[in-house]
């Protein structure tokens, strides 16, 4: 009896924890991961980007074989070449954080493949346009709410749900 409230507790309060520090992993082009797109669509990796909504610390996840991810500046996108990228990756698996809001711009590093479509733009929204339905009827003025967390219903419900699972382990170990 007591370890199962114990047992409870614990996998509630790893809930709670799980979604305070949970980010996104996205895989960049989904199944076809990251190549020259196939049917020669410049703007297949932007179309795919831009069916997602990337938040801060999410991270991209880049599958390739014999290939590269360059993470470049907007000019050197635009020239399709980088002698010095801001980051480059050829090990097949790259995991990339996006550690702050704005643009990030992804090239192939193999020559001709970013010619070919093989190259993304990413946005990053800012924390606190994060969570558009509450955004939305707000004044934009107050920084302090601008700063404020806001938290899904069911991440809510999970958040009382821990504190209530938490306090009733307590109460059953005073009684
Ligand atoms: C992103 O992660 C860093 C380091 O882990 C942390 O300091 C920062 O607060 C995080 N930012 C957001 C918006 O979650
Ligand atoms: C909004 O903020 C600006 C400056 O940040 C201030 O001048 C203005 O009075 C504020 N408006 C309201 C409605 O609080």
């Amino acid at each position: 009896m007591e370890s199962s409230k114990l047992l409870l507790s614990f996998l509630l309060l790893s809930t709670f924890k799980f979604f305070f520090v949970t980010c996104t992993k996205f895989e960049v082009g989904g199944t076809n991961g990251w190549e020259v797109p196939k049917n020669k669509n410049q703007q297949f990796y932007n179309q795919w980007a831009s069916q997602n909504r990337f938040n801060v610390n999410d991270t991209v996840y880049f599958k390739y074989k014999k290939d590269s991810v360059m993470e470049v500046t907007e000019e050197e996108y635009g020239k399709c070449h980088s002698t010095h990228p801001l980051f480059f990756s050829n090990n097949g698996e790259t995991v990339f954080k996006l550690d702050r809001p704005g643009f990030f711009f992804f090239i192939s590093g193999v020559a001709g493949h970013c010619q070919r479509g093989q190259k993304m733009i990413i946005k990053v929204l800012e924390p606190e346009i994060a969570n558009p339905p509450q955004a939305q009827n707000q004044k934009h003025n107050s920084s302090a709410l601008g700063i404020m967390p806001t938290y899904s219903p069911t991440i809510l419900l999970l958040m009382i749900l821990s504190v209530f699972g938490a306090f009733s382990f307590q109460f059953s170990l005073i009684i």
